[in-house]
């Protein structure tokens, strides 16, 4: 498996390096979890490794509202990638899912964040919370997949995945908050075009 390092730094490469360790010596998802927990907190409470250009909304975006999805390494066998996601003050993503395992926590910026669960066919809002940087939560599918996250400071929120997948580039679903109805959504990132698509020069 080879890695695609958008963001090529000492710190992002350790990070990498011991999530894929974990990953290979764990028994399953939760054990993976936990071991990961401590570095992901540690990335989290870092605030010099990301750049200013991985923290900067995104007009034309995939998600909408100037959101920007940006990669900053993925395994090129799709099984892995960290992103930053940023979300202007006052936009919401969409109510979407991840289809994978992985740790989610915020950076900067405080968010309002709204978690779901299907219940035959319909959107049942099960839990909200409002985070502040450092928080973080494993998210094991089903548990805690669907959800929509909201910039609730006056300055951009910026979180950062780690997901067992190739988020941006995997056909997921966006959730009609009204009827509940799933649509094939898939995000796209910022600043890497998916394998079946043009390049782009973000
Ligand atoms: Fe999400």
């Amino acid at each position: 498996m080879g890695l695609e390092f958008v963001l090529d730094s000492p710190i992002v490469r350790t990070f990498v390096a011991d999530v894929l360790e974990a990953i290979a010596t764990s028994a399953g998802p939760a054990q993976a979890c936990e071991t990961i927990r401590p570095r992901f907190a540690d990335l989290l409470a870092d605030p010099d490794w990301l750049p200013a250009v991985y923290r900067a909304p995104a007009p034309e975006s995939g998600m909408g509202g100037g959101i920007g999805q940006w990669l900053l390494c993925r395994a090129d066998d799709g099984s892995m990638s960290l992103f930053s996601l940023v979300v202007p003050p006052g936009s919401q993503t969409p109510i979407h899912d991840h289809l994978a395992w992985g740790l989610v926590g915020l950076y900067r910026g405080t968010q309002d964040e709204e978690i779901y669960t299907r219940r035959d066919g319909e959107l049942e809002l099960v839990e909200r919370r409002a985070l502040v940087p450092g928080d973080f939560y494993v998210l094991i599918p089903p548990r805690d997949d669907i959800h929509r996250v909201r910039t609730t400071s006056a300055e951009t929120s910026v979180s950062i995945h780690l997901l067992t997948n190739d988020t941006g580039c995997v056909w997921r679903h966006a959730y009609d908050p009204v009827s509940g109805e799933a649509a094939p959504f898939r995000s796209g990132y910022v600043n890497v075009a998916c394998d079946d698509e043009p390049t782009t020069t973000a």
